[in-house]
């Protein structure tokens, strides 16, 4: 999905003004328009309608990053931008699949199709975004289900590559589809969407080579509309907590900032090794055990540990990050559940502060935006996603959202980055059928 200057009807000539670029609304009319495109480019692609069209949403983090892998408490949502698959099961082994959305072959990614047995899939054997979805189907029949062939097309309304887990709607769009055509009965229930979710976890992790946490598959397939997801991700049991935005007279503006993020280019993996490593030192079995009150005396026990004060440092500054976001977690849903979401501002700085100086998995980019959005008068800002370039959202006035927006274009403009791209984040629903 690419931005362009008119997605929001009140703001569009302000916006061309102030070259304020807004990714279109993921509206009903838009949803219908890409039902209707992917439908008729499955048809075109095989000569017969799909069985079905199943969509899955990308989400943003409000807070609790870089935690899930650590045992830690997370709280996303669902957006209402969502992956669309339009499938149909094959009564032999063979996956054809097609993106609407990889133009050419040249992208480095594959080429926009992909052709070949699942029972040849395995880890090492698919690159690019065809191993997301190839990946599910493997990963199913690893949990023992059966899963015949596939003929699939994929569009969508997740911006590419923003942090806003397009990854994940990917895969979790494939999942609901293969649950109803496979007869699986599992997207039914929230115990069976999160073995769904653990289905595309191993996916990611196994096919697709990102050894990401599990935070965004939950997202997509657990959420509920007008809530944030708090997740334990200890054992992944969720928490719908009811985020009403529109009643605080707030939004969520999400800033695309277009520089680019990859989670199978091996800082993310370091990161996760770093904090693994840790917990191995502390004789811990997650890093969300050590509880605030234990931070010093671990990191202190950590120091000790280490010979190489550099390396020791570092180690230990991610710590810290961990330990002091799940804190923020904590505290973020206590201000929430006693109706003061407006309250949450600091807590997002806070948030952002971490991890561009203790975890270290910031971009100028990202600064930019945090810093332009509270200097506009945002009453927080942080990174969300991985890292290293995607988006980070705003917690903002209702009426100062369009402001905001220019603020951070025209920061992004006098330091010569790349045009950032807007879109509003609403709690949505999760996985379904369309
Ligand atoms: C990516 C991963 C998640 C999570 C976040 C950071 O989105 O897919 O599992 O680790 O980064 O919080």
């Amino acid at each position: 999905m690419t931005p362009g200057t008119t997605g929001q009807e009140e703001s569009k000539e302000e916006s061309q003004e102030q070259d304020v670029r807004w990714y279109p609304d993921a509206d009903d009319a838009a949803r219908a328009v890409t039902v209707e495109r992917v439908t008729n480019a499955f048809t075109e692609a095989y000569g017969h309608a799909p069985a079905g069209v199943w969509a899955a949403p990308g989400r943003v983090n409000v807070i609790g990053e870089h935690v899930d892998y650590n045992g830690g408490l997370c709280l996303p949502f669902a957006l209402p931008h969502r992956t669309y698959v339009a499938l149909s099961p094959r009564d032999d082994d063979q996956a054809r699949i097609g993106s609407a959305q990889v133009p050419d072959a040249d992208n480095g990614q594959g080429g926009p199709r992909w052709e070949g047995a699942l029972g040849r899939v395995a880890p090492g054997t698919v690159d690019g975004w065809a191993a997301y979805v190839v990946g599910v189907p493997w990963a199913l029949r690893e949990a023992g289900h059966t899963v015949a062939g596939l003929d699939a097309v994929v569009d969508g309304l997740v911006p590419l590559g923003a942090g806003l887990s397009s990854s994940a709607a990917l895969e979790c769009a494939v999942a609901v589809a293969l649950d109803e055509v496979a007869g699986l009965g599992l997207a039914g229930s929230d115990e069976g969407r999160a073995r769904l979710a653990g289905a595309c976890v191993r996916a990611e992790n196994d096919i697709a080579g990102a050894p990401t946490g599990g935070m965004d598959q939950a997202a997509s397939l657990r959420s509920r509309e007008g809530a944030a997801l708090l997740i334990d991700c200890r054992d992944f049991s969720v928490r719908h907590v009811p985020f009403d935005l529109a009643a605080a007279g707030l939004e969520l503006l999400v800033v695309d900032t277009r520089a680019h993020h990859a989670l199978t280019d091996g800082q993310y993996g370091s990161r996760r090794e770093a904090c693994e490593r840790a917990a191995a030192l502390l004789g811990v079995r997650w890093l969300a055990e050590i509880a605030p009150a234990d931070l010093d005396g671990s990191l202190q026990r950590l120091r000790g540990a280490v010979d190489d004060p550099e390396e020791a440092d570092e180690i230990a500054r991610r710590v810290r990050h961990v330990v002091t976001e799940i804190d923020r977690v904590r505290q973020t849903v206590e201000l929430i559940d006693a109706g003061a979401l407006a309250g949450v501002g600091p807590l997002l700085d806070a948030s952002h502060a971490s991890l561009r100086d203790d975890y270290e998995v910031s971009a100028v980019e990202l600064d930019v935006a945090c810093e332009a959005a509270v200097g506009a008068g945002a009453l927080g800002a942080r990174m969300t996603g991985g890292g290293f370039g995607g988006s980070a959202i705003a917690l903002v006035r209702r009426e100062d959202t369009e402001r905001v927006a220019e603020q951070v274009a025209a920061a992004f403009a006098a330091k010569g980055l790349a045009a950032p791209a807007f879109l509003r984040a609403v709690p949505s629903a999760p996985a379904g059928r369309v």
